[in-house]
């Protein structure tokens, strides 16, 4: 989906465990500027239910799984991230809600700006009207 794709980062397997790197602009199309993370998410709970205007982020599941629905005004498409050397990178004006979060999972989050409520679009009527002047 435009705005959207998947980043495989390198993995360092050995007896000892698995060690992922994640480096500010080489393995990601942006420089980090905020990391959050969402745990603890109860079973049926869907999250999400926005887009960004400008923010550009990367989603990973250093734990379990989760499913994250994207839209945008012409496709919808459901990935699930299962694996903590693959990331989701979801750039601007792209709808997305997150569910079917497992027991015990971790999503970590890279964004490319600090938290900025005036950068959300929360309504998705008016994310519609927007979003179809961009693509
Ligand atoms: P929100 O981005 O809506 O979470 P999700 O999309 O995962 O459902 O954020 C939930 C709340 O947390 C909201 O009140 C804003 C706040 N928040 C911050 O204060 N800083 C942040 O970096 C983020 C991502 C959220």
């Amino acid at each position: 989906m435009i705005n959207t794709g998947m980043l495989k980062f390198k993995n360092i397997d050995d007896k000892y465990g698995h060690l992922t790197p994640i480096e500010s602009r080489n393995d990601i199309p942006f420089e980090i500027k905020r990391v959050y993370y969402i745990t603890k998410v109860e079973a049926g709970v869907t999250r999400g239910f926005h887009s960004h205007r400008k923010l550009h982020q990367v989603l990973v599941c250093l734990n379990g799984t989760v499913k994250i629905r994207l839209k945008n005004p012409d496709e919808e498409e459901v990935v699930e991230l299962n694996d903590p050397s693959k990331g989701l990178y979801i750039g601007p004006y792209i709808w997305r809600e997150m569910f079917d979060f497992s027991e015990g999972s971790v999503l970590l989050v890279l964004a490319s700006e600090f938290y900025d409520e005036n950068d959300y679009i929360r309504n998705y009527d008016f994310y519609l009207e927007e979003a179809k002047k961009r693509f």
